[in-house]
């Protein structure tokens, strides 16, 4: 048993989508929650700048005496997860496109990938298509503006929907039978994008999976808590404030 917090790490509130999945698992633990929010968003910015954001919130989460950390964040994971493993003891559990659950529930349709545009373009997802052999079968789309809206806590707008169909508009929707959430930010305009798909389409995101990985872990590394839940609000290092507070828990319950 470990009674230490789990650490769990994002851009922004994005990852808030992967915490919740993890707490109906895990409720027993506390957890810190980290959001770069002076950094947001890192998927349109230069790779080597990003990393530097990484190395400082995982820094901080490792001072906070965490005894794992989730890397909440598709586009963080694809640029840094190898390095901070090689340089950690503690489990580092990172999130990425959830592409085979696609491929395989796609029924002959098409499978279109979401994410931000560092992790289209990192090796990561390219290597992870390429190992599926499926480059005929999916499309892959950044929408950067999404992370925005989140961010602005604006889910359902109308300008919301317009940026997404415009973003589409080259799409035959109809092709298409699965859409993959390859960003954490991205779960939460599941009922605008439903709306622009007509309800045709099976959403898939990797967060069940993450939280199911960490619960492995903690299991068989014997370090799983027996608390009363906790969640500590980061922003970037500083003690969340009550609104940041209030935006953090609208989205956990
Ligand atoms: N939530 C993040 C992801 O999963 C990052 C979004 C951003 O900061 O651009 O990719």
């Amino acid at each position: 048993m470990d009674n230490n917090p789990i650490g769990v790490f994002d851009s922004g509130l994005g990852g808030l989508t992967v915490l919740k999945k993890i707490i109906e698992i895990l409720p027993n633990e506390k957890y810190i929650y980290y959001a770069d929010t002076d950094n947001v968003p890192y998927g349109t910015k230069p790779k080597e700048e990003v990393k530097i954001y990484i190395e400082k919130a995982i820094k901080f989460l490792i001072s906070k005496n965490v005894k794992a950390i989730v890397i909440a964040c598709n586009t963080a994971t694809s640029i840094a997860v190898n390095d901070l493993r090689d340089k950690y003891d503690i489990p580092i559990i990172g999130i990425e496109p959830a592409v085979k659950p696609a491929i395989e529930k796609r029924n002959g349709k098409r499978v279109l990938i979401m994410a931000t545009p560092t992790t289209i373009r990192e090796e990561k997802l390219q290597n992870l298509v390429k190992k599926l052999n499926v480059f005929e079968e999916v499309d892959l789309i950044d929408m950067p503006k999404l992370v925005e809206f989140a961010e602005r806590m604006e889910f359902n707008s109308s300008e919301v929907k317009k940026y997404i169909e415009d973003r589409l508009k080259k799409y035959n929707l109809n092709n298409y039978s699965t859409l993959v959430l390859g960003c954490t930010h991205f779960p939460l305009f599941k009922e605008t994008l439903l709306q622009v798909f007509s309800n045709e389409i099976l959403i898939i995101d990797g967060s069940q999976g993450v939280a199911n990985r960490l619960k492995d872990i903690l299991e068989n590394k014997n370090l799983l808590g027996n608390n009363k839940l906790q969640i500590n609000y980061y922003n970037s290092g500083k003690i969340a404030n009550k609104l940041y507070i209030e935006k953090y828990n609208r989205i956990i319950n």
